[in-house]
Formats: structure tokens, C-alpha cells, sequence
């Protein structure tokens, strides 16, 4: 678990369910992740089950709990890339800079990987703008990389190389 100024973030736990399907429902949330907003709360199980079975050799992700509820999550679900959601109601307050100023040293610590790398699309401004302000740098850019429901999506591919 880490403390910072205002958040706790900890491992995934079942009981986090519902708070979650609060982030993975909102379709604001998720405008540029890399499904639909979630309508079904069993793909959100799917997903937390996901989290709480992960090994700690392959993953280094976190659940973001501010005053007592789960926000988001933030961290390295798979080796080396970066993810991070916050429920809009929370957003615009630094908390996603505050959370990954304290993931990010954990996560070198954790996992050997020489970088961490985003896959952003070039709309999504306020994960961007967050990357850079963290020291991501663009390290190239693809059209169509994703197709999300209706619509294809392109990328931005940010790396941080380890300090
Ligand atoms: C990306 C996200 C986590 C940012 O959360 P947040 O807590 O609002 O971010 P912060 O308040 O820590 O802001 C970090 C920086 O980004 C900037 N920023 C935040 N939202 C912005 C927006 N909509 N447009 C432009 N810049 C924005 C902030 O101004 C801040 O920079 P500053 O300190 O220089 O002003 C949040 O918007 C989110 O959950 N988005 C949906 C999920 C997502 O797209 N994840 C990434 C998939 S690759």
C-alpha cells in the first residue's frame, strides 16, 4: 500500500466492485480507453477479478481510494504500460498526478522493465498533457491502431525511460 497526501492506494479487493462499475460505466471515463463503457457490472467483475488475481512479478497495479470510496485505478496491469482511469467526478483536482508521482517510483521498484510506455489517443488531451507533466515523451504515432465500437482510434506511444 501507498499513502500520499490525499489517497490511498492499495491492491484491488472484490468489495470494490461497485465503486468501479461507478468509473467503468461512465461513459466520460471512458472516451478514449479501449472498450465501450462497461453496461454489464459482470465486465467489471471480470475485471476486478483480473486485478486481484494478478502476479506481482507481471503487474504493479493500484486501486486509487480517496475519502474512503474507489476512484480509479492507476498503475502497470500488464509488464512496462502505464494505465490510469478516475471517475470525472474527481478530476481537474491533481489527484491523477498525485497517484502516479507515487505509482511510478513503485512500479521501477517492482517490475524490471527499463521503460514504461502509454498508448494515448492524440484526443485525449488531460492523459497528455498528465503524461508529459510526469516526463513521458512522444516516442511515435499510428492511425487505426484500435477500433472501439463504431469507430477506428489512433495512437500516441509515450515512453519514461527508468531514472
Ligand atoms: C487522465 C485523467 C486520469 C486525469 O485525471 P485528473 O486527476 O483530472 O488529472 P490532474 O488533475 O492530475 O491533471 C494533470 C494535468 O493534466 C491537465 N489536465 C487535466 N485534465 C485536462 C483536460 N481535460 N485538458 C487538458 N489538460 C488537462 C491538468 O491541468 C494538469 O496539468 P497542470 O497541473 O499543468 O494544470 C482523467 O482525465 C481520466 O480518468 N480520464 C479518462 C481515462 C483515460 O483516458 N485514461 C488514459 C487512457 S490511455
Amino acid at each position: 500500500m501507498i499513502t500520499t497526501e490525499r489517497l490511498c492506494l492499495r491492491r484491488a479487493r472484490m468489495d470494490d466492485l461497485e465503486d468501479l462499475h461507478r468509473v467503468f460505466s461512465h461513459p466520460a471515463a471512458m472516451r478514449y480507453w479501449d472498450s465501450l463503457p462497461y453496461e454489464d457490472i459482470e465486465q467489471t467483475r471480470r475485471l476486478l477479478t483480473g486485478m486481484v488475481a494478478a502476479s506481482e512479478t507481471e503487474s504493479d497495479d493500484f486501486v486509487v481510494e480517496y475519502q474512503e470510496r474507489a476512484i480509479g485505478k492507476a498503475g502497470c496491469w500488464r509488464m512496462g504500460e502505464i494505465g490510469f482511469i478516475l471517475h470525472p467526478d474527481y478530476w481537474g483536482l491533481g489527484l491523477a498526478h498525485e497517484a502516479l508521482s507515487a505509482v511510478i517510483p513503485h512500479v521501477f521498484g517492482a517490475l524490471p522493465v527499463d521503460c514504461l510506455e502509454a498508448d494515448v489517443d492524440p484526443r485525449n488531451d488531460a492523459s497528455l498533457k498528465l503524461l508529459a507533466k510526469l516526463g513521458f515523451r512522444e516516442t511515435g504515432r499510428a492511425e487505426r491502431t484500435l477500433q472501439v465500437g463504431d469507430e477506428w482510434c489512433d495512437s500516441v506511444y509515450l515512453a519514461l525511460p527508468r531514472p
